[in-house]
């Protein structure tokens, strides 16, 4: 199932954001943001991670690959696998103790995830519009209608 949404700011993909975090805040799983450099991903996760309720300053995780928001009662985790050489790699940084977590983990560059097919709760991609510096086209895809409902009651 699929859904889309058009952003002339950075500003309203945050918006945008926010209410995706509302919708994820009870859910937990992988979401997976694709989308080129600078598409925003890690603007929509500024979004998510404050419409889940939890005020934090949200960087770039390129260099950290990992960062972890909230405390135990709601977890966010905000990962940037691009730098990522390999799968153990990944290991190494506790993927799977994530996932046991049963939080939301956020993935920008997910390529290494979908190779091996990890399941997404739901995927995020963002594409510029040609001629519209500051447009982004947001799609979101789930197999989990009730996940699909509750969005398009976003309008
Ligand atoms: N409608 C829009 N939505 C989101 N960002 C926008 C929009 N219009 C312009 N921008 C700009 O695009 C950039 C998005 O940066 P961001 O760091 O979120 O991208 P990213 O997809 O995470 O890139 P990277 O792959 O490098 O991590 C910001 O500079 C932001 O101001
Ligand atoms: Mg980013």
């Amino acid at each position: 199932m699929k859904w889309q949404y058009k952003t002339t700011t950075p500003e309203a993909t945050r918006h945008l954001g926010e209410k995706l975090g509302h919708i994820f805040k009870p859910l937990s799983g992988i979401v997976y943001l694709t989308g080129d450099l600078g598409a925003g991903k890690t603007a929509i996760t500024q979004g998510i991670v404050k419409g889940m309720g939890i005020t934090a300053q949200v960087t770039s995780p390129t260099f950290a690959l990992v960062n972890e928001y909230g405390d135990k009662s709601i977890k966010v985790v905000h990962m940037d696998l691009y730098r990522l050489l390999d799968f153990d790699e990944l290991e190494e940084i506790g993927f799977d103790d994530f996932l046991r977590d049963g939080s939301i983990i956020l993935v920008e560059w997910p390529d290494l995830l979908i190779e091996n097919r990890y399941e997404p709760l739901a995927a995020l991609s963002l594409s510029r519009v040609e001629g519209e510096d500051d447009s982004r086209i947001i799609n979101l895809k789930t197999e989990d209608a009730s996940l699909i409902e509750r969005v398009k009651q976003l309008g």
